[in-house]
């Protein structure tokens, strides 16, 4: 069977949908029949021989309806090669790369039920107009004056290039 893999997210407020699509056009760039969709919309894993799977970080976690789909079709990824990544803020702070193997983890339930054979974390987006909750509206805030991290878009484009790039030959 030919190459065919899928590249889905879940996603809140946009950037990891941005990223999965950064994700998907690197690797059809080189050579690969790519399809990106949202978690959401993927009910059969059957026409795919490899899945790149990402999700944005809430409360340090995948967001829950992500964690549900590796759970819904574990089965089926435990047979394709899978590839994961994960979108967040903590990335972003001052020294957020000495939090690098911190972050690594928010994924552990995911590695309990298929193991990746690669991961990448990116810092994302912080636009708090977009938070729909007033109440984070405000935490995240109060955190942008207290200096913790800085509202705007911090994904490192050459970063998630230069990963879709090495997917290739991983995920064949
Ligand atoms: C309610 C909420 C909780 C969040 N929790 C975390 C967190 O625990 N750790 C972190 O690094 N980023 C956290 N973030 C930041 C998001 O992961 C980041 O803004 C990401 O880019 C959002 O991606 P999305 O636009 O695809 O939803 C949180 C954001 C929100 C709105």
């Amino acid at each position: 069977m030919s190459q065919k893999i899928l590249v889905t997210y879940a996603t809140r407020t946009g950037a990891t949908q941005g990223v999965a699509e950064a994700i998907g056009k690197t690797m059809s760039e080189n050579g690969a029949v790519v399809d990106v969709k949202p978690m959401s919309t993927v009910s059969d894993l059957s026409p795919y021989t490899a899945v790149v799977a990402g999700s944005a970080i809430q409360a340090s976690a995948w967001l829950p309806e992500a964690v549900d789909f590796i759970r819904t079709h574990q089965g089926a990824l435990v047979q394709k090669p899978f590839a994961s990544f994960l979108v967040c803020m903590t990335l972003a702070m001052p020294n957020g790369e000495k939090y690098r193997p911190f972050v690594a983890d928010f994924i552990k339930p995911v590695r309990s039920m298929v193991s990746p054979v690669s991961e990448a974390q990116f810092a994302g987006v912080l636009d708090l107009k977009k938070i729909p909750s007033l109440g984070n509206r405000i935490k995240f805030g109060i955190s942008v004056l207290l200096g913790v991290w800085k509202q705007g878009d911090h994904r490192d484009w050459n970063a998630i290039k230069s990963w879709s790039a090495s997917l290739s030959s991983k995920l064949n």
